[in-house]
């Protein structure tokens, strides 16, 4: 059994090097289109939803005015549709001159003016997965060109309509090339999707050598199931996935998806225990036009997000799956502190879990331990502490903990022994 000690990990870590252009030295947070609206392109009949200059601009307007980029959420992304259907006869991108009138490069402009960053979406293939013109080997350096030159701070490097040879050489040729641009530009790949998210077949450190993130399994859905599937896949890789990541290159389990239609309040707090366990990249797809409270309290989370964005940057675990469908979730945190999640996976009624710290790996010490959601300190617990933790039916209860000294130990008088 291994036991609960940063050391080891680290030097699992310090093995490999990131993308060396200085990036996302946490895992980036912002918005991106794609889950929430898709490819709808009708901006006749839906001018309000439509992939268009429009949506990021309103986009642009909550991130900036509604708190968000006060905690960190800074990227605007734009996914699939953005193109006109054809190169122009330069040979160039081009966005559809309907659906962005203004241009790629005002509309970066937008986003700078409100202290935001720019990331667009192209595809390693001939087409995008939606059918539009993608980067071929023989177009990477000239839409990497193309892209800094608009202004663009992030790229998500599709996969669709491409082969395993095209892969190999694209995804490394497109990193080269938006180096030798000049403009720092976040680069995240989606090749490791494409040939099945797993060593051998993905080497993740030459991943970590070319790409800030990369997505390693399908692509989320507006449903618990959807997240589920994805929570199970980390865990069931977790031992080939959790050293690939660190500061400047990340796994990417994909979207947040609260504040839509697929999630209750708590699944919607599993979500966001689980992504900042996985130090995954916080980027919602939503409509930040009209976030409920409840949706909008979850993502903006201070104490979440500081778990998710801890400068040490090491991936969390499943410590373990009870019989009683409770999962235990860890991630260490810098300043010897951490964070634990207890998903529940049951269907029935709220369950009482007992537990101590001792038997979740815990060293010796007392813990001072603060509920997350709840926004309040739970107590200070010793290792062998007794406690117990009410967990609501496909929600998770989380725990950020910071080692304390024994002279400021008290009793909490709802911890049974
Ligand atoms: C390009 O790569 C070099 C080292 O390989 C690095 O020093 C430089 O900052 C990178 N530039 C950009 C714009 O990413
Ligand atoms: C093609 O698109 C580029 C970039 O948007 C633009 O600078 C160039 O003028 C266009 N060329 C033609 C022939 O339309
Ligand atoms: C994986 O990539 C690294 C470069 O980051 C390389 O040194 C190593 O040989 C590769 N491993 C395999 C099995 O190809």
């Amino acid at each position: 059994m291994w036991r609960l000690t940063v050391a080891p990990l680290l030097a699992l870590i310090s093995l490999s090097t990131a993308l060396d252009n200085g990036l996302l030295r946490t895992p980036p947070m912002g918005w991106m289109a794609w889950e929430r609206f898709r490819c709808d392109i009708d901006c006749k009949d839906d001018p309000v939803n439509c992939i268009g200059e429009k949506l990021f601009q309103d986009m642009a307007d909550r991130m900036a005015e509604d708190g968000w980029k006060e905690l960190g959420y800074e990227y605007i992304i734009i996914d699939d549709c953005w193109m006109a259907r054809a190169r122009n006869k330069s040979g160039l991108l081009e966005a559809d001159p309907v659906r962005f009138p203004g241009g790629i490069p005002n509309l970066a402009r937008y986003i700078h003016d409100r202290g935001l960053k720019l990331g667009i979406y192209s595809d390693v293939g001939v087409m995008t997965c939606m059918g539009f013109p993608g980067t071929p080997l023989d177009k990477i350096e000239t839409d990497a060109k193309t892209f800094a030159s608009w202004g663009v701070d992030y790229l998500k490097f599709d996969g669709c309509y491409s082969n395993p040879v095209q892969q190999m050489l694209g995804y490394p040729r497109m990193s080269k090339a938006l180096n030798a641009t000049g403009r720092p530009i976040a680069y995240s790949c989606s090749w490791p999707v494409y040939v099945g998210g797993l060593p051998p077949n993905v080497n993740y450190s030459l991943m970590g050598d070319i790409c800030n993130l990369w997505r390693n399994y399908y692509d989320i859905q507006d449903s618990w199931d959807s997240v589920q599937g994805i929570i199970d896949w980390f865990s069931a890789n977790q031992d080939d996935l959790q050293v690939a990541a660190g500061p400047g290159k990340w796994n990417d389990p994909d979207m947040l998806i609260i504040g839509n239609f697929g999630l209750s309040l708590d699944q919607a707090r599993s979500q966001m225990a689980l992504w900042a366990i996985m130090a995954a990249p916080l980027i919602m797809s939503n409509d930040l036009r009209n976030l409920d409270n409840a949706a909008r309290a979850i993502l903006q989370n201070k104490v979440a997000i500081s778990i998710n964005q801890d400068p040490s940057g090491i991936q969390g675990r499943r410590l373990l799956r009870e019989k009683s469908h409770i999962e235990v979730y860890w991630r260490p945190l810098s300043q010897s502190a951490s964070a634990l999640v207890f998903l529940c996976r049951r269907q029935d009624m709220p369950f009482m879990y007992k537990s101590s710290l001792a038997k979740l790996n815990y060293s010796v010490g007392t813990y001072e331990v603060y509920d997350v959601f709840m926004s309040r300190t739970v107590g200070v617990f010793n290792d062998t502490t007794e406690f117990k933790v009410s967990i609501n039916p496909s929600g998770a209860v989380m725990w950020r903990l910071s080692p304390t000294t024994l002279e400021n130990t008290q009793k909490v008088d709802w911890i049974s022994t």
